[in-house]
């Protein structure tokens, strides 16, 4: 397992497209100007001084209770808490699809709160207890929440199920009844690319404790 594995550069000089005029490339930016100005973010090439701190990686080891299980991780500084589960202790029900804090696929409780284990260093584990989608059911057994999806079929591909059970599961801790308002809020969060949101919304509210 390479060190850097998921450190990914970025390619500083822009695509170009044989044939493509100036005049028909300026009006395709012309149009999309605005769409990219909203969500485009500066990538700053690289310079010695950040190739440095990619060298500076440190080693590090860290106690943190997952799914009721102690473990002693020998982990880098800059794994996320999502690698360690799912390359390093093969949880792999976490999911792993934007990977920037933006669809909660790989949504976790932290001490009992939901975070994005993506955008989550492993070293803020530390002495914390995790829950993934593994420590719901109670073997063979589901969970009550795993229930009701199944129940009333409130999934598609199922890539964004586990982030969504984790987050009902802290509103069902706090409020066993939630009304629809409540469950869309908790849920806030979550991206469903299937949209599959009534069944989900549905399957929450209908939770049989
Ligand atoms: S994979 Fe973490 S928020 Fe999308
Ligand atoms: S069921 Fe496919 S992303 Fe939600």
């Amino acid at each position: 397992m390479s060190d850097d594995s998921h450190i990914v550069l970025p390619d500083p000089k822009p695509s170009t497209e044989p044939g493509l005029s100036r005049r028909a490339f300026l009006r395709g930016v012309g149009a999309t100007t605005a769409a990219a100005a909203a969500v485009t973010t500066a990538i700053p090439e690289l310079n010695a001084e950040a190739v440095s701190t990619v060298k500076g990686i440190r080693q590090a080891v860290i106690q943190t209770e997952i799914n009721g299980k102690t473990y002693r991780l020998a982990i880098k500084s800059h794994w996320t808490l999502l690698d360690v589960l799912r390359r390093e202790l093969n949880l792999t029900g976490t999911k792993k699809t934007c990977d920037r804090a933006s669809c909660g696929a790989c949504t976790v409780l932290l001490d009992g709160k939901p975070v994005y284990a993506c955008s989550l260093l492993a070293l803020d584990a530390d002495k914390r207890k995790i829950t993934t989608i593994e420590g719901l059911s109670d073997g063979e057994t589901l969970h009550p929440i795993q229930e009701a999806f199944i129940r009333e079929d409130a999934l598609q591909c199922g890539f964004c199920t586990p982030g969504m059970i984790m987050s009902s599961k802290t509103l069902l801790d706090q409020n066993p009844r939630p009304n629809v308002a409540e469950v869309k809020e908790a849920l806030a969060g979550n991206i469903c690319r299937c949209a599959a949101y009534h069944k989900i919304v549905k399957a929450v509210t209908l939770v049989k404790a």
